[in-house]
């Protein structure tokens, strides 16, 4: 959430993923994730041109910042706060992304999405098959971990929602915690391809299964790390259908190693729809 004090840039407050002045350093560039975040989210600013998400704050990224401060009426010094952050999230932070309603060729299956931008929202996934016929819905929540101030981590945030996007996606052998992740097989985001999970996925954010719990019945599905929840049987289901009816094969799961040893066999696909 946006925090801003009265006489504004003092008072503004870091929203993750942001949590430094980034800015340019020569000849030492800053460097890391959030680094990367910014440029990707620079590149959807209609102020900002010929970027590239390095990763590395150069003077391209330095130009770029300014680009998008004057553009938004903030005080143009090229160093990417905490006012200028939270207005890039404000701006740009989702990605527009939409379902193509298709199965790529050379996949078995697809789990579609649709979310509401409040995750706390439970919504219904799609299972389609390689020929895109529907072949199950269940319940999900896509909501992750709560900031110290109560409102929830976004997506781009460790630990926050599960990012939009397509990803490629793959059948694993249970995680050894069964309390937490539930007896049956998961599945895991291997790669992003599009919207925020292709800049996310995996580089960013990883460990991002599809997989239940022990979960109380009696209450909404619990809030995740970045996950997508579901219920025991709807999990059960689903890899039935997967292995018995479209012949995907369970892998070993990789525990989060990377890189990932497997051809995925299928896509994840998470879009606003609000
Ligand atoms: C988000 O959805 C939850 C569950 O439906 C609801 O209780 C909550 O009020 C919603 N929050 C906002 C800000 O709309
Ligand atoms: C999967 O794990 C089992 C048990 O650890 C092992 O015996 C088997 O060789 C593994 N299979 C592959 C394909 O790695």
């Amino acid at each position: 959430m946006r925090v801003v004090g009265c006489g504004g840039r003092q008072g503004a407050q870091f929203t993750a993923p942001f949590s430094r002045d980034l800015s340019y350093t020569p000849p030492q560039l800053m460097k890391g994730s959030d680094v990367t975040i910014l440029q990707s989210l620079l590149l959807r600013s209609p102020h900002v041109s010929g970027l590239v998400a390095s990763g590395e704050y150069g003077e391209a990224t330095k130009n770029a910042v300014e680009a998008f401060q004057s553009g938004n009426k903030l005080s143009d010094d090229g160093i990417a706060g905490a006012e200028t952050t939270n207005l890039l999230l404000d701006l740009h932070m989702y990605d527009g992304y939409k379902d193509s309603g298709t199965v790529l060729p050379g996949f078995k299956y697809k789990v579609y999405i649709p979310v509401f931008k409040n995750r706390s929202v439970e919504v219904s996934a799609s299972l389609y098959d390689a020929d895109n016929n529907l072949r199950f819905s269940f319940p999900v929540k896509t909501h992750g971990q709560n900031a110290a101030d109560g409102t929830a981590l976004n997506m781009l945030a460790g630990d926050g929602s599960t990012p939009t996007g397509l990803m490629t996606f793959d059948l694993n052998t249970p995680e050894e915690d069964v309390k937490d992740f539930g007896p049956y097989p998961v599945n895991r985001a291997v790669q992003g391809l599009a919207g925020n999970a292709a800049f996310l996925i995996s580089d960013i954010r990883d460990g991002i299964l599809m997989h239940t719990g022990d979960f109380d019945p009696s209450l909404p599905l619990p809030n995740s790390h970045g996950c997508v929840h579901s219920w025991p049987a709807d999990i059960k289901q689903v890899w039935q259908i997967l292995v018995n009816d479209l012949g995907v094969v369970v892998h070993n799961n990789t525990f989060g190693k990377l890189p990932y040893p497997y051809k995925p066999q299928g896509l994840l696909s998470i879009a606003i729809v609000d």
